[in-house]
This record gives structure tokens, C-alpha cells and sequence, in this order.
């Protein structure tokens, strides 16, 4: 085996966004482009050295080559170990709970999370640290700087390891461990919800329809669902991982999962329908006629939680990000603990879970997690819902309606433009920040805005500050446009504007949300000029 380093130069565009580097698969594929970045990650966490990382992505398309040249660098880099999931696969809450599990000094995850894959599609890798959670600021800052004045990277010549075979191997001095990516995660859940009452749920006849989407929540859903928990054969759906998701689009929302909304709405609808995305840490909540909002689902598990022995102690506290509806505010201040607000990305609630300041968090993009890992799970939701299923002998629809008699409803929607031309996305940004001042007091169409500002974030813990994330225009009444720009596309930009409405009339809280926040969608849109800048009159997508 041959030590080899390599001559290169920096490639532009290696900036991590919210959750690592996300680029077409093409960009990712290209000459030195991932080695670049991989001994960038190496480079910017102060070398590999001695340490052992967990490694396993979601099986896209290039899944498989990238953990090859990943465990070439790691090797010729001097790392001690590398823990990988059997086939290259490892869901992000489950490599999360292996770092933790191993006490591992971090690990790298394959995946571009909800968006397609495939040659054509979408590709990504990011490391998280040693508490199992996506890296911070400091440290994607730290690794964006090692991109910019990279000069070679570390590999050595060595055969492809085989990934299929459990047990130990050996790449030069390192160590390869390939492991069952279902055991430890399975066993896990078991310690945090009841499994005992969710298997005598499905032994009375409860019936579950859950879309693995073609992706990597498949083998742990049809172990952990059907096998452990007893659910009849056919309970998962779209459970064997494919390289470009059977060429679908693995976002577990009504628009990408649309065949399960439909089941679910439909004559011989399941008591229970749930999906999860690419890497497996989103999750879509839908009772029998019944779509549950990702920020109503986190209200709802907040409300609940204690009814699982891995939360019956009660919750430190909540997190929910910035844009994520304020219904989990209400439950938190009754039931007396801690609501922080945090910036979109889950790495913000790496401190405060760390500082054991909050249990329970989650945000609108169907993220939802807890102290368990530091990321948040799908799967882990799921089985959460089910043990407060069991336990209430409620159906979803009651559990909805009960949480909002309660608390209120606050009807939610994010509209996504997508692709839209950065200038001009940032250009209505920059109008809409200055402008913010003349907000505070106006009229605009039926409402009038009571605060308007741009979103910073001071860490409670490190005192770390994030500026300009997110412009929020709050209305008298309960009313919230929030809008930016992602920072997880892969073309152009993406805007997004996220609505809200709180209605606590007992006789309006089960009324169309579209119809409900007509009012604070066209007073965001007179506000921010989106049509007359960006040229589009209507959003790609509605969540
Ligand atoms: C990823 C992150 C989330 C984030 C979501 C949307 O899933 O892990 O924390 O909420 O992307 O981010 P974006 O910047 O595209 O709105
Ligand atoms: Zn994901």
C-alpha cells in the first residue's frame, strides 16, 4: 500500500450551509472536488490523527465510492478507527448515536438529506463532533478556511474494503469496524419509549402505514415496526433504500408524499400514516384525515412526553427554531419550563441539549428530536407518537383537537420559491431590512404590525452571536410573517416565506389554514415586493 499526498489548489464554493456541504452529485464527482473537502473537514478540526470517526451515509447514488475514498483519507490521514454502517448505510440519528455510543471523536454523514439523488441530483457530506451533533459555526468557519488555502490531501492506493460484511478489517494502520446500522439504534428506543404498549397497540388492531420513501429509514422501520414491535407485514411501505430514492424526492411532506396523504385521507385509511426523509432525521405526522404541521407535532410531543418512560421525569425545557410556529411557546409556559428560540439549523440546539437546558426540540422543516442524539429522528418521533397513541387510546385527530381547545391553533404554512436568482432574492431581502424601521405600527391591508426586526441569536451557553437570520414581521392578533433564504439549496435561491395565525375561538379551529392566513400572506407580500423583485406569483412549493 502506497501513502500518497496529492498536489491541489482550492475550489471555490466548498462553504458549509446549515447542514454541511450540499452540491450536485456532478459537482461533488469532479476531479479532487470531495478529496478537497474531506481533508478540509480533516484539516479544520485539527487533524484526524489517532481518532476514530463513525462514517455511513444515506445509499444515494455515490454513497458507496465517496465512504471508499473517505476511508483511504482517513487511513493515510493516521485516524486510529473508523466505525462504518453495513453496506455504507447509517441513518443521521443513528450515526449520532453511535458517536455518542462509542465515545467516537466524530463522524462524517453522506447524505444530502430530503433531496433527491442520483447522477443528476443532489449530493452531500458533514461532520458532526464528538457529542454527536452537526458541527458548530466555529468549526465549519474553521473547516470553509481550510478550503480557501488547501495546497494537497492525504490518500493511499488500497482495494476497496468490503462494507457488506460485519466485523473488523483493516486499511494500513486503521482499523475498520463495519456494523449492524439497526442494533444499537433499535436498542436505544427501547430504553426511551414503551415498547411493551405500542406492540399490545398493533396486537389490538391498530393499523400504521409508514413511507420509508426509498430511503435509509427503510431496514430500521421494518426491524424496529414490524419486527420488534409486531406491526403486520406491509405496515412500511417504500422500505428498501435505492440510489436515487426510486427516483423520488425523500422530503416526508403532503407535497413529496402525497401518495400517503392521499391513503390517509382517503375510504380505508390506516389509524396512522408517518414518513421519513432521504438520511432518515425528518418525519411527516398524518392521523385518519388528519395532517399534523411539524411545529403542531412538536406542541403535541411537548404536551406529552411525560407519558414515555424515557420523558417521565418532565422536560427540562423546549427548543424550537426561530420560524417554527410559536404553539409549543404555550405549552411550555403552562406546563412551566424553559422555550428557547433559536436560529433555522440543528445545530443551535446542540448547546442548549448539551447544557441539559431543554429536552424536546424541533422546527417547521419536520425536524424533531430530543436528548436521546444530536440530531433530530424521524423514526424516533414516530415510536413517540405511538407510545402517546397507546397510552391515550386517542386518535390523532382527538390528540389535534384537545392540544388546540387547549392552547389555541396556530395555523401555519411556509411558502418556498425556489431557484429564484440570488440577486434578486437578496435584493428583497436588503429592501425588506431596510425598510424594517417605517414597519413598526403600519397598516398593512386588515393588520397592523406590532414588532418587525431581524433575527439574532446569542448562545445561552458559549455566548457565540449568529446575525441575520430571518426577518420577522409580528402582527396585533396573533399574526407572524417570518421570510429568508435557505441555506440548503443547491440552485439559485431559495426564499421562504413562513405564515402564521394563532386562533384560540373555540368555533374556528378547524377552519381551512390557506383561507385562515389569507391576511397575513397578502400583507408579507405587500411588504416585501416578493412578486414585483422575483418575478414569481406563486410559491413551488406549500408546506
Ligand atoms: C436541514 C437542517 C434543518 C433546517 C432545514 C431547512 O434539514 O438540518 O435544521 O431546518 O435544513 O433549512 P433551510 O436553511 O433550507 O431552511
Ligand atoms: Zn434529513
Amino acid at each position: 500500500m502506497l501513502m500518497q499526498t496529492m498536489q491541489t489548489t482550492p475550489i471555490s464554493g466548498q462553504k458549509p450551509g446549515t447542514s454541511g456541504l450540499r452540491k450536485k452529485t456532478a459537482v461533488f464527482r469532479a476531479p479532487h472536488f470531495l478529496e478537497n473537502y474531506v481533508q478540509s473537514t480533516f484539516n479544520g478540526i485539527g487533524g484526524v490523527a489517532g481518532k476514530t470517526l463513525v462514517v455511513g451515509g444515506d445509499g444515494r447514488f455515490f454513497n458507496d465510492t465517496a465512504i471508499q475514498i473517505i476511508l483511504r483519507m482517513a487511513a493515510a490521514n493516521g485516524a486510529a478507527k473508523c466505525i462504518v454502517g453495513q453496506g455504507g448505510l447509517l441513518s443521521t440519528p443513528a450515526a449520532s448515536h453511535l458517536i455518542r455510543l462509542r465515545q467516537a471523536d466524530g463522524g462524517l454523514i453522506l447524505s444530502a438529506s430530503h433531496n433527491p439523488g442520483g447522477p443528476d441530483a443532489d449530493f452531500g457530506l458533514k461532520y458532526n463532533g464528538p457529542n454527536g451533533g452537526p458541527a458548530p459555526e466555529a468549526v465549519t468557519d474553521q473547516i470553509f478556511e481550510c478550503t480557501q488555502t488547501i495546497e494537497y490531501y492525504r490518500t493511499c492506493t488500497a482495494d476497496d474494503l468490503d462494507l457488506e460484511t460485519i466485523g473488523q478489517q483493516s486499511l494500513a494502520d486503521m482499523d475498520v469496524e463495519i456494523v449492524d446500522p439497526v442494533a444499537d439504534y433499535a436498542a436505544l428506543m427501547e430504553t426511551i419509549v414503551d415498547f411493551e404498549k405500542i406492540r399490545a397497540l398493533f396486537a389490538g388492531g391498530f393499523t400504521m402505514c409508514f413511507d420509508a420513501m426509498h430511503a435509509v429509514t427503510g431496514p430500521y422501520a421494518h426491524a424496529i415496526l414490524e419486527g420488534i414491535l409486531g406491526a403486520p407485514k406491509g405496515t412500511v411501505i417504500n422500505g428498501t433504500p435505492s440510489p436515487d430514492f426510486g427516483k423520488g424526492h425523500p422530503d416526508p411532506n403532503p407535497t413529496w408524499a402525497k401518495a400517503l396523504i392521499d391513503k390517509m385521507y382517503g375510504a380505508d385509511a390506516p389509524d396512522f400514516g408517518a414518513a421519513s426523509d432521504g438520511d432518515g432525521d425528518r418525519n411527516m405526522i398524518v392521523g385518519r384525515g388528519a395532517y399534523v404541521t411539524p411545529s403542531d407535532s412538536l406542541a403535541l410531543l411537548t404536551a406529552h412526553a411525560h407519558l414515555a418512560p424515557g420523558y417521565r421525569d418532565g422536560l427540562a425545557g423546549v427548543a424550537r427554531s426561530m420560524p417554527t410556529s410559536r404553539a409549543v411557546d404555550g405549552v411550555a409556559e403552562s406546563l412551566g419550563f424553559g422555550c428557547f428560540e433559536t436560529p433555522t439549523g440543528w445545530k443551535f440546539f446542540g448547546n442548549l441539549l448539551d447544557a441539559g437546558k431543554v429536552t424536546l426540540c424541533g422546527e417547521e422543516s419536520a425536524g424533531t428530536g430530543s436528548d436521546h442524539v444530536r440530531e433530530k429522528d424521524g423514526l424516533w418521533a414516530v415510536l413517540l407518537w405511538l407510545n402517546i397513541l397507546a397510552e391515550t387510546q386517542k386518535s390523532v385527530a382527538e390528540l389535534m383537537a384537545d392540544l388546540w381547545a387547549t392552547y389555541g391553533r396556530c395555523y401555519y404554512a411556509r411558502f418556498d420559491y425556489e431557484a429564484v436568482d440570488s440577486a434578486k432574492a437578496t435584493e428583497m431581502m436588503h429592501d425588506l431590512r431596510s425598510k424594517l424601521p417605517m414597519f413598526a405600527g403600519a397598516s398593512i391591508g386588515a393588520l397592523e404590525v406590532e414588532m418587525a426586526d431581524e433575527f439574532s441569536y446569542v448562545d445561552p451557553v458559549d455566548r457565540s452571536r449568529s446575525d441575520g437570520q430571518g426577518i420577522r414581521v409580528v402582527f396585533e392578533g396573533g399574526a407572524r410573517a417570518v421570510f429568508r433564504l435557505s441555506g440548503t439549496g443547491t440552485q439559485g435561491a431559495t426564499i421562504r416565506l413562513y405564515l402564521e395565525q394563532l386562533e384560540t375561538d373555540h368555533d374556528r379551529l378547524q377552519e381551512d389554514a390557506q383561507k385562515v392566513l389569507a391576511n397575513v400572506r397578502d400583507a408579507a407580500l405587500q411588504l416585501s415586493d416578493l412578486e414585483a423583485i422575483t418575478g414569481r406569483t406563486a410559491p413551488d412549493v406549500i408546506t
